[in-house]
């Protein structure tokens, strides 16, 4: 790709129609607000060494079988709640430092971790939430070249809060490549409704289903942290089947 042509940029709102194969050597960002991007990157940004996201829990089970116990965490939910023996649920709040420093972590979630396993022939993939959007964006603004996102949405169905995320990579995108992007139709709804809902995210969290259902169980605070944009200066990449940091974080830069 020269330096000036057209950035084709497309949006799928959940993984459903979106097969494996034809992720083949796309570059990809996988999103899921709440919580499984989040929770990734605040993993990463506080040390852990890896996250090996796998899309079931017998899958989880043999791969912690063949891993050390006391550098590997069992880590997701179901219905988010943790999973019965494992080590951490899928809270970001629970992913401090003295918990994940140095750990590799076998990382199961209803439906981020699907989704990253999904895009596993991707020739790059890149795990977005709102806490690291600009570190996504400026990678992918350096990298000029063609992108999919795929949000991971809720069971196969949409969910509003991946969309406007979504929907923020795309006008940022465009911002910062002005009169290059190329915009598919879900894209462009995808920025609209980033323009109509995205003026508070706390807010528009707490009005999605899986964010009231967030609440009824008790993680309200999960959201406050979801909603802040930018505080996690990190960029986690899959590189074979692991999810890791491609660069060291600014911890500096680090805010709220
Ligand atoms: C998922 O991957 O479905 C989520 O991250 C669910 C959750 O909030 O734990």
């Amino acid at each position: 790709m020269t330096a000036n042509s057209d950035i084709r940029i497309e949006v799928f709102f959940t993984p459903k129609h979106v097969e494996e194969m034809q992720l083949k050597d796309k570059n990809v960002i996988v999103i899921d607000v709440l919580r499984a991007s989040t929770t990734i990157a605040v993993a990463l940004y506080n040390g852990a060494k890896e996250i090996i996201p796998v899309g079931s829990i017998e899958n989880a089970a043999k791969i912690s079988g063949n891993l050390l116990g006391d550098v590997t965490l069992r880590a997701g939910e179901r219905n988010a709640k943790m999973i019965e023996g494992f080590n951490l649920g899928n809270s970001p709040l629970e992913y401090r430092e003295e918990v994940v420093r140095g750990k590799s972590i076998i990382f199961i979630t209803t439906n981020g971790s699907g989704a990253i396993v999904r895009g596993r022939y991707a020739k790059k993939l890149v795990v977005a939430a709102f806490v690291n959007l600009s570190s996504v964006v400026d990678y992918f603004v350096r990298l000029s070249e063609n992108v999919t996102i795929i949000c991971a949405g809720n069971a196969n169905n949409f969910s509003l809060e991946d969309a406007v995320c979504a929907g923020r990579v795309v006008n940022e995108l465009k911002k910062k490549i002005p009169g290059r992007c190329i915009t598919d139709d879900a894209a462009e709804a995808a920025q609209a409704l980033d323009k109509s809902f995205g003026r508070s995210i706390l807010k528009l969290l707490k009005a999605t289903e899986h964010g009231k259902y967030l609440c009824e169980i008790g993680f309200e605070d999960d959201l406050v942290f979801c909603s802040k944009q930018d505080i996690l200066p990190v960029l986690p990449l899959l590189a074979g089947s692991t999810v890791r940091l491609a660069t060291e974080p600014d911890r500096k830069t680090l805010a709220g």
